[in-house]
């Protein structure tokens, strides 16, 4: 393969390209697997604090939904987001980045959702149009700002929706094309947002001109995923119990599911996103890490392929295609990063593996040894550079 001026430009036999192009950096791979870098599709990976302690509480006997009736999970990291400066989340959520990046991730979704005020959205905002101007990962910021119903508007939820839809969306809109967000995603599940809601928050932001993302059936099913096919959202996630009738919608359109398999995972569920059934429907299936501190904190797209390979009972190569081409059709950019033809970004990984399924097969060590992001060397481990 050959790169140049961060795109690919050619891919053949070696010595085809060798003759067509004059290396001035030539990265040998022989042995090893090359791929796209991985998108990951949804994430919450700017906040502050952590929920260790709810995790040890989790452990003991408590379920995420009881912690969060209760004031504790999300709300728990809106505190502690607000609370932060511009700065401090920056520097909180830099390393998650780095390690993101060191397991292969070079384009990853980044939500909102744990500020609530429009200020503090609009801080979000302004971390992930930082990050991604300072970072080699390319951020795609999502606006959640119906990510919880905030404690100040627990007896008027539709207040909190009007808040949103009044004044979050068109400040949100206004901003500087850079901190603009492209989706806007809605928590759609019973102690959050009601799927009417749902649609009157995803409909007002379609007509501002957002694409639409769903959390949809994490918990319970109420409609989310027919909704999200119906609004013609670029994606509906988490899909964990979306009954047959909303599977076979999703077959029929061009919303890809994304599956979250460290989220039952973290809570240590049993049930998982019937990735089968979706294919078999017709489905355009990604994978996502989900990134967050209450449910997921997970940073490696290799384990969540691990995952998928054992609870979604996807192949290697059904979860590699999912993890990088499925998922970079999930944040809009399916002609741009995702795989390795001529005219795609240069967003190559080189495995230290000797075969593409023993992505999947092994699972707990990092098995990416180098990351080239445009074309640009970002991570290196024992590789020879000639
Ligand atoms: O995708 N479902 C809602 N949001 C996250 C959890 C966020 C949190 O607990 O802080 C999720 O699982
Ligand atoms: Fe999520």
């Amino acid at each position: 393969m050959a790169c140049v001026d961060g795109r690919i430009v050619s891919v053949g036999p070696t010595a085809e390209v060798r003759t067509a192009w004059q290396a001035t950096v030539e990265l040998d791979v022989s042995g090893k697997v090359v791929c796209p870098g991985f998108v990951d599709p949804h994430t919450h990976v700017v906040w502050a604090g952590d929920r260790a302690a709810e995790f040890e509480q989790r452990v003991r006997g408590a379920t995420y939904m009881e912690i969060m009736a209760a004031g504790g999970g999300i709300m728990s990291t809106v505190r502690a987001t607000r609370a932060a400066s511009l700065d401090q989340l920056i520097i909180e959520t830099r390393p998650r980045l780095a390690r993101m990046l060191a397991h292969g991730s070079t384009t990853v979704e980044a939500k909102t959702g744990y500020g609530l005020t429009t200020a503090d959205e609009l801080k979000m905002l302004a971390v992930i149009a930082a990050l991604d101007a300072s970072h080699p990962i390319t951020l795609v910021p999502t606006f959640l700002g119906a990510h919880a119903i905030p404690t100040e508007y627990k007896d008027d939820p539709d207040g909190y929706v009007a808040l949103i839809v009044e004044e979050m969306l068109p400040a949100v809109k206004s901003q500087a094309s850079q901190s603009k967000a492209q989706f806007c995603d809605v928590f759609c599940e019973e102690g959050a947002f009601s799927l009417a809601q749902t649609r009157r928050i995803l409909e007002a932001a379609r007509a501002l001109g957002f694409g639409l993302k769903v959390h949809a059936d994490e918990f319970k099913p109420l409609g989310g995923t027919a909704l999200a096919v119906e609004l013609g959202a670029v994606s509906a996630d988490h899909l964990v119990c979306t009954p047959a009738r909303e599977i076979e919608l999703l077959g029929q359109s061009d919303t890809v599911a994304v599956a979250l398999p460290p989220t039952p995972f973290g809570l240590a569920h049993h049930d998982y996103t019937p990735a089968q059934a979706i294919l078999d429907a017709g489905g355009i299936l990604a994978l996502a890490t989900d990134c967050n501190p209450g449910t997921a904190w997970c940073e490696s797209v290799p384990f969540v392929i691990a995952l998928a390979c054992r609870y979604l009972r996807l192949t290697p190569a059904q979860a590699l295609v999912a993890a990088t081409l499925n998922a970079a059709h999930a944040v809009g950019l399916g002609n741009k990063v995702g795989s390795l033809t001529v005219g795609r970004a240069a967003d190559v990984l080189v495995l230290d593996l000797p075969d593409y399924r023993h992505l999947g097969y092994r699972f707990g060590a990092n098995p990416v040894e180098t990351v080239v992001k445009g074309g640009r060397i970002v991570i290196r481990r024992n590789i020879v550079i000639r």
